[in-house]
Parts: C-alpha cells; structure tokens; sequence
C-alpha cells in the first residue's frame, strides 16, 4: 500500500522521489530506445503524478533529474543565444569508395605511417545536432549548432527528450555531449496524419519535422512531438577520461546516452567498405533516416596530431550515399478511380532500386502535370524518392524519347466503368459521373463508410471489402446492415447468385464471422455527425460534419433541405462556404444516394444531435483563449467547457478575442492581452463566471 502524501516523512518523501525518477528514466529507455513499455502509460502517468504531488509537498526535496522537470516555461521572446567554446564542426563530403581511399591515404601520408590505421564507422543521422552541456553531472543548458560558433539555447527543448539523461554519474566536471535529434519516421508519419486531419500544413521529411519541434519556443510543443537522439562526439571536457572514440562510446553508454547500434570499428579499408555497404543494405528498415556513413579515425592521439582544416576535421569525412534519383522508364501509365470518383494517373515503371527500396510505380498527380511535362509512356524518366513518400518523376530525357512515342491522351471515360469523366473549367482534377455504378467509386465509399472516423467496422478491411465487392456480396454500405440475414438465411438468401456461406467464403471459423457480425450490429445506432461523414459527400470531412449535425440536429431535417436545394440555413455556418453547399445540394440529387440512404435508414437509426450548449451563459458567442497551466482542470476539460456553453476557444490571442484565460506560467499570450486591452481572467474567475 503506498502511503498518503501527508504521512511521508521527509526522509521517506526524499526515497520515493529517488526512486520514482529511476523507475521513470528506466521506462523512457525502454519504451524510447528498446521499443518495449516498462511501465503502462496509466502506470506512467500515475508516478508521474505522485512525483508532482510529493514535490508540491517537499519543494526542496525537486531532484534534478525529476520527471517533473522535463518540460519548463516557455521561451519568451525567442532563444537566447549560446557560445560554443568548442566550436561545432561539420564533416568534408564525398560520394565515391575511391574518395575515401584518397582520404585514408591522405590520413596515413600526414602522420608519415604505413600502418592500417583503424576507423569508427558510423550512420550519418539525417537530423540537427545538438550540444549538451553537464556541470557535475547534472544537465545545465543544451545548445544547436547554429553557424558552429554561436547557436541557440534549446535547454528546455532538449529536456523534453526522454532519452537524454538529466544526471550522468562519473563523468568529468564539465562535459558536452554532442549528437544527433532526430524523429523516427513513424513518429513523423503519425504526426502528419494527424496534422493532415486537423488541416494543418505537414512536414516534407523527418528532418525538417525534428527541427520545426526542437526549436519550439514552448517547450511543451517539443514535448508533444516525440523527439530522440543519438550521441557521438563531445564538446569542451575538463577531464578526457577516453583515449579512442570507441572507449568514447562505452562511456556515452555507461552514462545512459542512446547510441547508435550500428556503428562499427573497422580496421581496414575492406571493412570500411562492407560497413557502408552494409549500412547501404538496411537503410530503408532503419527506423530512422540516415544520409551517409561517417568515418573517424578511432585514436584521439591521432586524431590531436590530424588537427582541422577551416571547418571541417582532418581525422573524419562523411561517405554520403548517392541521391535518391534513379532513371528507368515507363511501362504503362494507369489511370486509378478514387471515392469521389477522381481520376489519377499513375506511372508503372520498370522496377528499379532507388536508395535501397524498389520503386515500381510513381504518382503523376493529374492531366496538367502530364501535358506540362510532356510525360508518356515509354519515356525515360529521372524519378525522386524523398524519404519514405511516393516516388516523383522529376523530368523526362528526351533525348531516349522512342521513335513512334505519343503524347498521352487522358481518357474522358471512367476506366472503371464506362461513364463520362469532365472536367471542370477551374478544377485540376477530372472525375467519372458514373457515381456508385461505377466499381472504383463503389469500393472506395465503402472502404470510407466503414472507416475510423465514420462507422468503425474494424472487421470489414479493404481488402474484404474488395472482394466483397467482386463476389456481388457487397454493393452498396446499406448491404453491410444485411449481411448477417443474408447469411443465416441460408445459401440462396446470403449473396446476390453465388450460394456461399460468409464462414466458406472467407474461410473464417463461426467465431470471427460471428464477431464480425456483433460489430456491424453494434453500429446500427449511429451519431449524426459520423453518419454524415460516412455519406462521403465531397469536401464534407469530420468537422464539417459536425457543424452540420450541430446546425440541423436531425438527419431528416438536413436531408429535405438539401433535396430540395434550400442552403440559406447552410450558408449561414461559419466554416461552410458556397462550394461545399453546391457539392452537398449535387449528392442529395443523384438517384442513387437517395436510394442507399433510404435503404441505409430502414436498417439503422441515425441519433439526433443533442446540444448541450447553453446559450445563456455569459460567455455564450465569446472568443475566449487560455494560457498557462490551470489548476483545477486540464486544457480540454476546461475547452469542453468553454464550448458547451456556447463559446468559442481560440489557440491564439487577437483583437477578436473576448477573454483570455490566465493559468500558472502563462507567457506570451497573456502579455499579448494586457497590449490589446483584452479581459484577463484568473481560472478562479472564469469559473466563477461559469458557475
Ligand atoms: S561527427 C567534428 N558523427 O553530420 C565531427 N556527425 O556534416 C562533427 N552527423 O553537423 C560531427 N551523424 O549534424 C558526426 N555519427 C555522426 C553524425 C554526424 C550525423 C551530422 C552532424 C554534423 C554533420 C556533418
């Protein structure tokens, strides 16, 4: 049983404290480095919590490398500059085996030896460097690279990284560890998805996605966006307890610093070679980005006596891999059908190996991209691969043009299905007028029927649903409401011709056709706003939804107004313009959707929107902000709050805001309010005001 706060002792408080932060620090290397959770994230956020708790107790008692401590205030008027005693280096470049051969005997000819010399191998990290600064072992102040010279003070930034030890033990007075920040590209794929649905602008690469979080001014923005690091050289160090830069990486490893697996000594210059080609090898299932391999000579002695040029070591040089660029040619171009009906086409290419992944098709957006480019089949091609996204074609060689080529002529008929795709005037894209009779766009509105935000059927993939489509099973999302009569109707009844059961079709046990049938049961009560996304109307994604669902309050309602072309109600929505009323009006025309919307209807039952908002509140219609932390609720509680009664919650402070919500270490925001004149509430205030 743990005790209650008030009963510690101060010497029990001191214990826990010590213990808590180990327990922490051990679980962020697990989760961080060995991709495997220690401790739950309930688990987590429990001590993370009595840590904060015990420390409000005992203030004196706030270790420095508490958990508590790892996300600070924010910056106020930008980052205060650092200067590197030892100034940051960068590395010579070269992009050929024969280039460091050159290097390795220019190394050997300055030191005047034949002998092997040994070099430390290593991935060169597509990321920023950075420079932590310890003073008696405790984390004081880290530091980009800036021109080398002078960088910026990214100490509370850097503290956000799990992975960077806050408290080294045995190590010199004064030491600076110097590495890599990085962000894996997992993290950066979710973060993108997730920026992608909220309409924020996403990041082209890892790089630029670690580096626009690292230089957060608000510490707790880094912290949101999952940084790591690697170490591999130091900075100023009062006591160089390592004679070679492998001893080197033993200790960054003693001192818990995340070091990169794959750096290797090599002896010579054929396992110099196989490194690289090695690194070469496994470079697109790393989980991280790397440009090159870095080769350092592995004494300090040697690497005292090699000195610098300008910028840039004598002892080590980056091997950069080739550019992601690679010529093939085109085979085919396909045109694809999306759920909008969207034609896009799309280059098969001869296969080829680009950076280690093998490339066989490459996007080529739409009609205008083709005629500019004056892209056909048979072409030559350069094509780019920048990180993990789809291959572009970068330019044609004209030069390899064949004889007979023709420009390509983009179908005005739907490959799919036979019906006329148009243009319009403004637009880049030409659709199929087809609608549901069209199986591009049948399938993919199916897919996006089921998908997360609108029904979530888990059970039903796209690949299911593909077939589905093909085996007459499933035509239209209404059919899912009838699957499981269909199929415990017996062999005639289940699909539309073929006499299967759904077990011998997918060759499923009773269990998972059962469960998949539970699944589809449980959705048959469904929010308006996630039935009016699933519908798949045209530029209609979740939170248009939501505003139409918050405007109408009953689907029937909203139906019949667009039936009947009536948007004055529709127009009158903030956030809903004039071309999303037309795409909305043109759905409820088409024959076919009012069909499956029927038929959808009969199955299940679409539940009005209650509001909950009360408009009689004095904050009702008023643009509040909220700034620092608060005490007796969190952000969203507080912002759910805020908008149920009537209230809008902005991110931002500007002359449109109302009231700005002051919580503890508020910054800028607040500042920013006292210049405009705005009402600045204390959270005591505001929620008096609400009471
Ligand atoms: S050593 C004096 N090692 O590459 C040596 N740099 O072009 C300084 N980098 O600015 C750097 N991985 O940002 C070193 N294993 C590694 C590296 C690495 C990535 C970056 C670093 C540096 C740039 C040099």
């Amino acid at each position: 049983m743990t005790k209650e706060i008030k009963d510690l002792t101060i010497h029990e408080a001191a214990e826990e404290l010590e213990f808590l932060a180990k327990e922490m620090a051990k679980s962020d290397v697990a989760y961080y480095q060995n991709d495997a959770p220690y401790l739950s994230d309930a688990e987590y956020d429990r001590l993370k919590h009595r840590n904060s708790e015990i420390e409000k107790r005992f203030p004196d008692l706030i270790r420095p490398d508490s958990p508590s401590r790892r996300v600070g205030a924010a910056v106020k008027n930008g980052f205060s500059k650092v200067s590197h005693r030892f100034p940051m280096l960068s590395l010579g470049d070269v992009f050929s085996i024969e280039e460091v051969e050159d290097f390795i005997r220019s190394v050997k000819r300055f030191l005047n030896t034949s002998e092997e010399i040994s070099f430390m191998s290593e991935p060169k990290i597509d990321g920023l460097s950075f420079s932590a600064r310890y003073e008696k072992g405790i984390f004081v102040q880290g530091a980009t690279r800036g021109d080398g010279t002078i960088g910026e003070d990214i100490t509370e930034n850097l503290k956000t990284i799990r992975e960077l030890p806050l408290i080294i033990k045995d190590a010199p007075d004064i030491l600076e560890v110097r590495g890599e920040v990085y962000m894996s590209k997992t993290d950066f794929f979710k973060l993108n998805e997730r920026y992608e649905k909220e309409g924020k602008k996403t990041f082209a690469n890892p790089r630029n996605a670690a580096a626009g979080s690292l230089r957060q001014l608000d510490p707790k923005i880094t912290a949101e966006r999952r940084l790591s690091l690697f170490a591999y050289t130091w900075g100023e160090v009062s006591e160089r307890l390592w004679e070679s830069q492998q001893e080197f990486f033993n200790h960054l490893h003693n001192w818990g610093f995340p070091i990169n697996p794959n750096n290797k000594l090599c002896q010579n210059i054929k396992e110099i070679e196989e490194s690289f080609a090695k690194l070469m090898e496994i470079r697109a299932s790393l989980p991280y980005d790397i440009d090159g391999v870095v080769y350092k000579v592995n004494s300090i002695a040697l690497q005292e006596r090699l000195g610098f040029l300008t910028r840039t070591p004598r002892w080590a040089i980056a091997h950069k891999f080739p550019a992601e660029q690679a010529l093939t040619t085109i085979n085919n171009i396909r045109i694809q059908v999306g759920r909008t009906g969207a034609l896009t086409p799309v280059a098969d290419l001869e296969p080829i190996n680009v950076g280690g992944v093998v490339v066989s098709h490459a996007t080529l957006h739409n009609e205008d991209e083709i005629k500019r480019k004056d892209i056909r089949i048979g072409d030559t091609v350069v094509i780019q691969r920048a990180g993990d996204v789809i291959p572009q074609i970068v330019s044609v060689d004209k030069t390899r043009r064949p004889l007979e080529s023709k420009e390509f002529i983009f179908p005005h008929i739907c490959p799919e299905c036979g019906a006329h795709a148009i243009k319009e005037e403004d637009e880049a894209v030409r659709r199929c007028t087809g609608g549901l009779s069209c199986p591009a766009q049948a399938i993919e509105r199916m897919i996006h029927f089921v998908s997360r935000d609108a029904f979530d059927i888990s059970g039903l993939g796209d690949k299911i649903i593909e077939d589905f489509y093909h085996e007459n099973i499933l035509h239209t999302p209404a059919d899912i409401f009838t699957l499981e009569q269909r199929n415990s109707g017996g062999d005639d009844l289940f699909s539309v011709g073929q006499g299967l059961h759904l077990e011998r079709k997918l060759g499923w046990g009773k269990k998972s056709v059962e469960n998949l049938f539970t699944a589809i049961r449980a959705k048959r009560h469904i929010s308006l706003p996630r039935f009016i996304y699933a519908l798949g109307i045209r530029q209609v994604g979740t939170a248009t939804a939501l505003l139409i669902a918050k405007n109408y309050r009953n689907f029937s309602v909203f139906m019949n107004d667009m039936k009947n072309r009536i948007t004055e109600k529709l127009v009158t929505i903030d956030g809903i313009g004039s071309s999303m009323a037309i795409d909305m009006v043109e759905f409820f025309q088409e024959p076919h959707n009012l069909e499956i919307i029927n038929k959808l209807l009969s199955e299940i039952v679409v539940e009005d929107y209650i509001d909950t908002t009360d408009y009689n509140s004095p904050i009702s219609g008023k643009t509040i902000v909220f700034t620092g932390t608060l005490s007796t609720m969190t952000r969203s509680e507080a912002k759910a709050k805020a908008q149920n009664l009537g209230a809008k919650v902005a991110g931002s402070v500007s002359t449109h805001t109302d009231f700005v919500i002051e919580g503890v270490d508020s910054g800028s925001k607040a500042a920013k309010a006292k210049q405009l004149g705005i009402t600045i509430l204390s959270e005591q205030e505001f929620i008096e005001l609400i009471k």
